[in-house]
């Protein structure tokens, strides 16, 4: 075929001959032709060549009690951006996000209680007096005292709020140096103009009380996410060990046989472009090829599982968040596509699934926070039902409605982005984030980041009970 090539005038490079001399096939001939090029490299044949079927592992004796039932998933197209994007980026749609930020958190803050809330335009009618405010941060720095000095805001005025720091103030000290910019708070001190003297600082927070909502049937779902088909750091026969034990093979088969939703957060491709030199890293180079391989993984499930998948900053959608949902033609097997975030109600038990882009500026703005426990940075975007607090901290799209406001408190909290699994349980709702599919990275070894790979949790929706499973072995 090399000759044949070679006749004709075209010409390879020394991998693509590599190639060829091992794939030597009549139609992969007619497919360079009709590529029309005088030069052929390796990343122009790659795409052609027909990938060996994968070969799963099915079970005989192996009877999913998953099957008898049919799906039960709600989305909550209210706080899915998808199909609802109207923003212009104007200065405009600038103040409408954030006005709908502010009133629906404020919302969440407002309480009667014997501290009257006030308006930031008549703080001066209360000298000497103890108020509460509702404002969102518009700076933060600390005085050469070592003092925290915010300049504060609502819809009336702006103000200016000091946290001294003395042995009495300890607790409010250390809310206070969590307190990041554009985030949404009530803080309760005295008006000493020019400033108000703050005595505590409150978060939106969840409700402290909640009924642990359970499935009435004896189904499971799995978290997935960061899967990265296309990088050469992902990990194929770690996946398709997973696939395998959905297909019956291996231990907990009647676990197995539950599951009936996947719930995959985002990055399911690697992409294309989205760091500098990531063609390095890449294996399969189209995007398109990308998804036909997530393609391929969703065919090979069992048929009875239900697959819900949202975008990642990896995938082929807006960059910008809310991202709407993964198009049709990118994935063309039967999934629940919505978009990040999203909120989708299963067996009864309300998800709340973001990627969790937002993650890696959270980290480098609040105290103690690390990507060793993205938990625990789910529990800050819990305390603040927001899901990016920081304004360009990443990119954010200003819709005039701010999808990323966590309105209703959800029942299970699910996110990716750092390739890390980490676990908690935070005022009833359980908060997981899924791990990956993606071996470490260069990036990752230079960031001395260490992945937890192929770590899969699943969760009995009847009995509460989570447990993850390793699928290296
Ligand atoms: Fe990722
Ligand atoms: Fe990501």
């Amino acid at each position: 075929m090399i000759e044949e090539l070679v006749g004709k005038g075209i010409r390879l490079t020394v991998e693509a001959e590599d190639i060829l001399s091992s794939n030597k096939s009549e139609e992969l001939l007619q497919k360079i032709l009709l590529l029309k090029k005088p030069f052929i490299s390796k990343e122009d044949i790659e795409p052609l060549i027909k990938k060996p079927q994968v070969e799963v592992i099915r079970t005989s004796d192996f009877q999913p009690l998953a099957k008898e039932y049919a799906a039960d998933i709600k989305i909550n197209h209210t706080f899915d951006v998808t199909g609802k994007s109207r923003t212009k980026g104007s200065v405009d749609n600038f103040i409408s996000h954030f006005r709908n930020r502010f009133e629906r958190l404020g919302r969440m803050l407002r309480r009667s209680g014997s501290t009257p809330n006030i308006d930031l335009g008549d703080v001066k009618r209360h000298l000497n007096e103890k108020v509460r405010i509702i404002v969102l941060i518009s700076a933060k720095r600390e005085t050469k005292k070592g003092n925290l000095l915010f300049e504060v805001e609502d819809l009336t005025g702006s103000f200016k709020v000091v946290v001294s720091t003395s042995k009495y103030n300890e607790k409010v000290m250390d809310k206070a140096r969590s307190v990041i910019l554009d985030d949404v708070v009530a803080i309760t001190g005295k008006v000493l103009e020019p400033y108000l003297i703050a005595e505590d600082v409150e978060w939106p927070e969840l409700p402290v009380i909640r009924e642990k909502k359970l499935s009435e049937n004896d189904l499971a779902a799995a978290y997935l996410s960061d899967l990265h088909f296309g990088s050469k750091h992902f990990l194929a026969h770690y996946l398709k060990a997973f696939t395998d034990w959905l297909h019956g093979k291996g231990e907990l088969k009647e676990l197995a046989g539950k599951v009936k939703y996947l719930n995959i957060a985002g990055d399911i491709v690697d992409g294309i472009g989205i760091y500098p030199n990531q063609e390095k890293e890449l294996v399969v180079k189209d995007i398109y090829q990308q998804y036909a391989m997530f393609t391929d993984f969703l065919e090979n499930l069992p048929d009875h599982i239900e697959v819900i998948v949202g975008p990642g900053n990896h995938d082929a959608v807006r960059r910008g968040e809310p991202q709407p949902a993964l198009d049709r033609d990118l994935v063309s097997s039967d999934i629940t596509s919505v978009g990040n975030p999203s909120s989708i109600t299963i067996e009864g038990i309300k998800h709340l699934m973001y990627h969790g882009t937002s993650i890696d500026s959270m980290i480098s703005n609040i105290p103690n926070l690390s990507y060793m426990h993205p938990e625990q940075v789910m529990v800050e975007y819990l305390k603040r039902r927001h899901l990016s607090p920081i304004y360009g901290g990443n990119l954010i799209v200003p819709e005039n409605i701010d999808y990323m406001v966590i309105e209703e408190p959800p029942d299970i909290f699910h996110t990716g982005h750092v390739h890390k699994n980490g676990y908690t349980q935070y005022r009833g709702t359980l908060v997981i984030n899924s791990g990956t599919f993606q071996d470490r990275t260069d990036y990752q070894v230079k960031q001395g980041h260490v992945p937890t790979p192929a770590m899969v949790p699943v969760y009995e929706l009847k009995y509460g009970r989570l447990r993850t499973l390793d699928f290296k072995s």
